[in-house]
Order: C-alpha cells, then structure tokens, then sequence
C-alpha cells in the first residue's frame, strides 16, 4: 500500500442508549438517509483501504447500509478504543494512516476528514490529529487539552474532567487520522481506568504523549462536528444539515420564499429558477427541472418533474412519479407511479394512482383511478387530449382513448375509444311539478310515500 492512501475505521458498534429506541443509533435518518449513509459518503471520496466498519452482534441491518465496505463485530461494547482493537485484523499490514470516524458524527464533510489526514503528513508528522471544535456550549463533549507549544497533550472525557478543564470550550468531535504503524501498539497501552470504565479511543492521544511522540489539533466548524447520542442531538443536526441544503438550493439558483420551512432530502436537485413556496418537504429521489414552480405546502418524494411545471398547493408526489414539462398538479392532488406527459392537467382533489397520462390531457376535479381492487394493482391509461369529466372514477385495468371525453360523476369500467364520449352514470329522472306536490304535501301535514320498500 503506498504511504498517501489511508484506511478507514467507521465506529458503529455503541449501544445509543440514550436513543431508546429498537432502531440502532446509526441508522437513524437525517434528511432522509440513515446517518450511517451520511458518513459513508462524505469518506468516500478519499478512496479509503481497506475500511472496516465496526458493528455490535445483531447489527445486520447496519452491515447492509454500508456494504459493500466489510463490518467487523465488536463482541462486546467496551469503549470506543476498544472497538478500534476488533479491526486489528482488518487492518493487518497497513503502514499508511489510518482515519477512524464515528457513525453517530454524521455531519463531518470530506474536507475535514482530508484536512486531518494532511495535516498528519506534515513536516512534524504528528502521530495522532484530532478533529476539533470550538463550542459556547461545550456540554458533555471530550475536552482537548492543549500544550504551551499548541501541540495537543490529552482528550479528557467529561466524566473525567475536573472543574477547570470541563470550562475548556475545544472539543473532540472524534475524528482522528492516527499512525497506522502505531496505532495498535498505542491502544494496547489504553487501560479503562476512567469514570466509565471503559476503553477510550481518546486516550491515544496522552499514551502517544508518554511515549514521546507529537499529537495535533485541526478545527473545524462546530455544526460539522455534532455528535448524536439523543432524539435532541438528532433534531439539532437535521436542523443543520436542513441549514446547509437550503443555503446549496439558493446558491445553486432555486428561490425560497421562506427557508426555514422548507426541508429536502439529501439527495434533492432543483434546477435553476425553481421556486418553492412555504411549507414544502422533499422526500428523497426528487429531481426538479428548470422554471417549475412548487408552490405552498406540497410533499414531494420519489418524482422527476420537468421544466416549467407547476405543482401544488397542497399537492402530493408519492414515488415513480413524472410530471412533464408545463404540466400542473394543482391543490389536493395525490399522484403516484404516474406519468403526466407535457401540458396534462389535475387543477383539483384527484387521486391519479398506477397511472399515464397523455399530453395536454385534463383530468377533473375529483377523478380517481381505481388502482386496487384489495387484491392487485392495475393501470390507467389515459390518452392524449382526452377530457375527463370531474368526479370520474376510472376502474383499472382501463383505457381512455386520445381526445376522448368522459362525462362527469363516470363510473369506466371499459376501455374507451379515441374521439369517444362516454357516460357511465344513472340516467336523469325529471317529474314535471314534483318539487310544488312536495311541498303541498310537506304543508298539509301528509307523510311522503317511503322510499325504497319492496314494491315501490
Ligand atoms: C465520544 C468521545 C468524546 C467526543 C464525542 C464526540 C470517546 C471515549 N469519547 O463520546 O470525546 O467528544 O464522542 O461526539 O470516544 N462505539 C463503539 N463501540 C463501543 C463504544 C462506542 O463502536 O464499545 C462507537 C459508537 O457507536 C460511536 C462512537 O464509538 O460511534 C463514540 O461512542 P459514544 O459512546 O457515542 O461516545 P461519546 O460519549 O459520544
Ligand atoms: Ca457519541
């Protein structure tokens, strides 16, 4: 292995008591990915390897979400230096440096884990360089302890910091690039002498210290750095994450009339001059063209929509949804595994399930494919151009032909034909008179004959 490319430990064994959850830590989501998944991106643009991610037994769901990387099985869950000790085979034989990261510190980017491993490479090459941040608030974070020389001497837990160090606001946020020819022999010298009782992967830094060799700080911005251990954690880095994919959506050209009420998944892409009303939520998978306008209170997940468009208020896109160019989705609209192709219109309250809609089509107020009989999905197609008449159920499987024209309150059973019209729906009844022999009769105190009796 050459000596600039490093190998990577991703710490995801702890129990996460603090969630109180079944779900392990590290699979809870932010903007909808499990923080996991956050991690395992941001590394992997330094090509680590090998990478171990270190699991608790019965962690398979956690092994899936970072595969194909291979996990290592912490036995028992005995600190975080002692989960670094069960990637010791893993890691055999490399000599380069070796990044260590923590599954529960989902916000660190690319750039500060590629600061760490630079500045281990500089001219002093300290053995081991530890991510830090500066906080007003430093709670119960490891406080870092700094020498006369600005090199680093110690990470004290909070448990075992004293009154004068727990007033130290430089924290470790647990990032560190460490001497992989090092490493092992110093975590062999960590004992579990501590409040905890634990192996602490932070007290590399003083072993290294007693051994004589150099250890280092680089910060970075402390809403990277968050650490999750409680629902409280987890809200407060959605809350930056959201912070940060607003500022991108606005820089990359999209206007949000009110940023703090939208939220997007990790992977959302809006185009240029996209504007997203208030009170919008992305759900992951969506891709938006240029010029669509998304108006107030939509919830959008698994949908490509095309240049122009105009979704919304109120509109919701449930996966395997495309909406053409200029096409609208207009308020109370669900749709989902649907093709609107350009132009096609559902201005009001419809339901548009398994379903494709053809060019300059308009659906009416109140339409609804029938998509499930409680047995099996079927489909609507829906031609180009055609008409359907508001509150029309159309029972899948079916098709309405190019142009046709579906009368209101259709009940569609059939396929129907292009050019067609067709009505499905009860006949009128019209008595001449009925409506004054009713009141005459309301007036005179007479009972109207029931309805609905065998014989009527
Ligand atoms: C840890 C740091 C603390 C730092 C903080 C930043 C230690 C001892 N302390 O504290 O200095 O300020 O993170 O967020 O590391 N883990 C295992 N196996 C174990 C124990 C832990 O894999 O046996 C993993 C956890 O899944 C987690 C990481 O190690 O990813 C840190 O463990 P955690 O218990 O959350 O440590 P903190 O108390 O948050
Ligand atoms: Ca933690």
């Amino acid at each position: 292995m050459t000596d600039d490319r490093a190998a990577a430990v991703v710490l995801a064994a702890g129990k996460g008591m603090r969630m109180k959850s079944a779900l392990p830590k590290v699979l809870h989501p932010l903007a909808g990915r499990p923080m996991i998944a956050h991690v395992a991106a941001n590394l992997a643009p330094l090509a680590c390897d090998p990478v171990a991610v270190v699991v608790a037994p019965g962690m398979a769901a956690v092994e899936r979400a970072v595969a194909p990387w291979p996990s290592v099985v912490q036995a028992e869950q005995l600190g975080s230096g002692h989960a670094v000790m069960a990637a010791r085979d893993r890691l055999a034989g490399v000599a380069g440096d070796v990044l260590v990261v923590y599954g529960d510190s989902p916000l660190v980017s690319t750039e500060s884990m590629r600061r760490l491993l630079a500045r281990r490479r500089a001219a002093d090459r300290p053995a081991v360089v530890v991510l830090g941040m500066r906080l007003d608030d430093p709670g119960e974070y490891g406080r870092l302890i700094v020498g006369a020389d600005g090199g680093l001497d110690a990470i004290v837990e909070y448990r075992d910091a004293d009154a004068d160090q727990r007033t130290i606001n430089l924290c470790n946020s647990g990032a560190m690039a460490i001497d992989g020819r090092r490493l092992f022999e110093l975590l062999d010298k960590v004992g579990n002498a501590n409040a905890k009782g634990e192996y602490y992967l932070t007290e590399i830094v003083a072993v290294a210290r007693r051994d004589g060799l150099a250890c280092a700080v680089v910060e970075a911005p402390a809403d990277e750095l968050l650490g999750v251990n409680s629902r409280a954690d987890l809200a407060v880095a959605e809350a930056a994450l959201q912070q940060r994919l607003r500022a991108r959506a606005m820089v990359e050209g999209a206007t949000l009339v009110d940023p703090r009420t939208v939220y997007f998944a990790y992977d959302t892409r809006l185009g240029r001059d996209v504007t997203v009303g208030p009170n919008v939520v992305f759900g992951p998978g969506v891709v938006v063209g240029d010029n669509v306008e998304i108006r107030a209170f939509c919830h959008i997940e698994g949908a490509r929509i095309e240049a122009g468009a105009v979704i919304g208020p109120f509109a919701r896109l449930r996966p395997g949804c495309e909406i053409g160019a200029g096409a609208r989705i207009g308020n109370f609209v669900e749709a989902k595994n649907a093709r609107l192709a350009a132009g096609a219109k559902a201005n009001h309250l419809a339901y548009i399930g398994d379903a494709s809609v053809g060019e300059r089509a308009n659906i009416g107020a109140g339409t609804i494919t029938c998509n499930y009989d409680g047995f099996d999905k079927a489909r609507t197609e829906i031609g180009a151009d055609a008409f359907i008449g508001s509150n029309s159920a159309l029972v899948a499987p079916v098709t309405i032909g190019e142009r046709a024209i579906v009368g209101a309150g259709s009940v569609i059973t059939r396929d129907v034909a292009p050019d067609a019209l067709a009505l499905a729906r009860a006949e009128q009844v019209e008595k001449r008179g009925g409506a004054e022999r009713l009141r005459q009769m309301k007036a005179g105190g007479k009972t109207a004959p029931a309805k609905g009796r065998a014989g009527d």
